[in-house]
Parts: C-alpha cells; structure tokens; sequence
C-alpha cells in the first residue's frame, strides 16, 4: 500500500486533513481514534452503501434510505431522536460514511446534535470526494429547493478510499469526473489535460488514477473555498456550468442527474464565453469531445423557454439578468476577472443554446 496523499483544508474556525489512498477504510478504526481520541462513534450510511461496501468500526450504525430524498428534515429528526436513544453526549461524534446525500445529513445533525458535535467524512462515491468533502457546508432540502436549511459545520476530518468505488455506479462516477473536469476547466490547465490524458484509466477507476484526481480535485477546491468561505466572490467560479445545468436538473423534474445537467451545462456556458468573447473559438467543441471520452454521451432538451425560465430563479441573478460563471480559457476564470459572475444577455442565452444544440448533435 502506498502512503496515503494528504490535502490540508483550512476555514474560519481551522483546519483538517483530506487523506487519500486505496484501502484506507480499512484503517478507520485507527484514523477515527487519532482524529477524535476518547470520543464514542455512531456511524450514518445509506442502505446501498451499507450493503455494498465493508466498514471496519465496531460502533452502532444508523442507516437512512439511499438517495436524495433522504436529505430532509424528517430524516434530521429521527437520527437526532435516535442518537439520543442511544444516550450519545458531548463526548460523541458521528461518522459520515456515503456519498454526498450522507455527509450533508450528518453533517447537519453533526452541527446541531447537543448544539455540535465533531465529525468524521468518509466519501464513498467521487463526487463526495472531489467535491462535498470541502467547503464545510451541510444541510437538507425542503419542498422549496434543494440545501435550504444547514450550517457551515467541516468536519474533523476526511477520510476518501478510491478502492471503495468499485460498487459506484457508472453515471454517478462519471457525475465526480465531470465535477473534476470543471476544475481543471475553470482553475488548473495541466489538470484540464492530464484528465483528458488518463481518461481510459479514470474510467476503469484505476486506483492510482483516481487517488491523484481526487487529490488534485480537493486541493483546488480547498484553495479556492479557503480564500472565501462564505461565497463573497471567488468561490463562484465553482458554480462554472451550474446556472445552465441547475435550469436543466430543474425543467427535467430532477430526473437528469446532476453530473449529466452540469456536463451540458459546462458546454453552453462554454458557448456563451465564446459568443462574448471570454473564451477561445473552438473551446466548447474542445469540450465536448473531452467529455465524449470521459463516457458523457448527453444532448440538450429542447424548452428553451422553461430553461430561462429556471435560469431566472438562479441565486446569482442581479437586476433581473441571469448571471454566469463563465469558463475563460481553460484555467482562467482563476485569474482575478473583474467580477466572477458576467451578467448575460437573454438574446445571448438563447443563441448559445442552439449553438450548443448543433454542437451536441442528437
Ligand atoms: N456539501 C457540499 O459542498 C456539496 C457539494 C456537492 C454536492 N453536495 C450534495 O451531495 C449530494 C450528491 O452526492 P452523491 O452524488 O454522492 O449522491 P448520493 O449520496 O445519493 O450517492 C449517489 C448514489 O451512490 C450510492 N453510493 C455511494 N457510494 C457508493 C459506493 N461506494 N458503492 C455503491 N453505491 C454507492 C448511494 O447510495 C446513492 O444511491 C447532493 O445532495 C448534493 O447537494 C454537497
Ligand atoms: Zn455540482
């Protein structure tokens, strides 16, 4: 076994360490003990992964229904109610053991359980890796939107074992390469391409090949969300190819999934940075076979009303024109624009998406 790669991640309150490498969940009793020395465990994971991957610590375990829906407030409920069954105190702390959906849960009863307990992250799908690791953020849905409740909670620790997502999905491992393609796109040319270079190998999640793009991942991620926590400015450039593939989530009745939506939500917005010109002729093209060889194989709907119509609830929208994170050349959008979001024309959105239409094809 090779020495595990570490990313440290600094926020207000402190820092913690992201540890990589295949076959660490192995070692979690000994990483929860120096993490959080003297404190009783209680572990939250979903049915899927309770069933499909092993778990080495010898504590109680919670388990919620796999998938987003488990992410509400009637969840938070009961696994409060059933932690304090179990008579956890101040001396507990909790283990978040799944993909994103488990670690914005727990994260959440973590944060408010006896006003705030500690927590252990141990992502177990890519995009939990890559992604919901960092930033502190936890929290639940409500029939209003997704995340509206929560709190800034990082935990103490984040454990990520690429050997573990063997059992993943194809189409939510395909979501956290997608996620790592954005920021290679917005932050880190040489990353950009190196993802390109090993897409083979990403595919077949080749242990080696995964640990370094989760790493490179968390670190830009940690870098970026370090230096504005709270979403003042930088940390937009996240949300590259998110107000076009939220609009699509949206309009699709949430059946697009979220990696699929922000694919072609990276493409368009890519056409639009080309239309004003911010981006290079030719980058979306560039893009989507990028994405083609990663395994995407999406097209665009066609209700390009009910696209801008969702566009129009984005959060970004300032006087009433829909604002965009749009990708610079690749790499770019890291470097100090004048404003991190650009306020985009309705004529434009529209010219865009039938571009991005003829690009796709289908
Ligand atoms: N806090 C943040 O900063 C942040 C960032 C991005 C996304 N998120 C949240 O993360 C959630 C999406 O995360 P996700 O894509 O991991 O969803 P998820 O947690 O629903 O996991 C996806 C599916 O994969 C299954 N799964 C997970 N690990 C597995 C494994 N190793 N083997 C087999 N199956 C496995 C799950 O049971 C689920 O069915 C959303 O709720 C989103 O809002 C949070
Ligand atoms: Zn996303």
């Amino acid at each position: 076994v090779n020495a595990p790669r570490r990313v440290t991640v600094t926020h207000a309150a402190g820092h913690y360490e992201v540890s990589i490498g295949a076959g660490l969940v192995a070692d979690l009793p000994a990483i929860a003990a120096a993490a959080l020395p003297g404190r009783r465990l209680v572990v939250i994971t979903d049915r899927n992964v309770a069933r499909l991957v092993e778990q080495p610590l010898k504590v109680p375990v919670l388990v919620v229904p796999a998938g987003e829906s488990a992410k509400t407030r009637r969840r938070w409920a009961d696994l409060t109610d059933q932690l304090l069954d179990l008579g956890l105190g101040r001396d507990g702390a909790l283990v978040a053991f799944g993909g994103g959906v488990v670690g914005d849960l727990t994260g959440f009863v973590a944060a408010t359980y006896l006003r705030g307990i500690p927590f252990l992250q141990v992502p177990t799908s890519l995009l939990a890796m890559v992604d919901a690791s960092v930033g502190g953020k936890t929290g639940v849905n409500t029939h209003h939107g997704k995340n509206l409740v929560g709190a800034f909670h990082p935990p103490a620790a984040v454990v990520a074992d690429p050997a573990v997502l063997t059992t993943l999905g194809r189409t939510h491992l395909r979501g956290g390469l997608i996620e790592a393609v954005k920021h290679g796109l917005v932050a880190d040319a040489d990353y950009y391409d190196w993802i390109d270079d090993q897409s083979g190998a990403l595919r077949a999640r080749d242990p080696e090949a995964v640990t370094t793009l989760v790493e490179r991942s968390v670190r830009i991620k940690a870098e970026v969300v370090g230096a504005d926590e709270r979403e003042g400015g930088r940390r937009a450039i996240l949300n590259a190819g998110h107000t076009v593939g939220h609009a699509l989530e949206s309009a699709s009745g949430y059946r697009l999934p979220h990696g699929e939506a922000v694919a072609a939500g990276l493409v368009v917005e890519t056409v639009v940075a080309e239309a004003l010109e911010l981006a290079p002729e030719g980058q979306a093209a560039d893009l989507i076979r990028r994405l083609r060889r990663l395994g995407w194989s999406g097209t665009l709907p066609t209700d390009d009303d009910a696209l801008l119509a969702a566009m129009r609830r984005d959060k970004k929208v300032r006087a009433d024109a829909i604002r965009m994170a749009l990708p610079r050349a690749p790499g770019g959008l890291a470097a100090e624009p004048a404003e991190w979001t650009t306020a985009t024309p309705d004529e434009i959105v529209r010219q865009s998406l039938g571009s991005a239409r003829r690009l796709l094809g289908g």
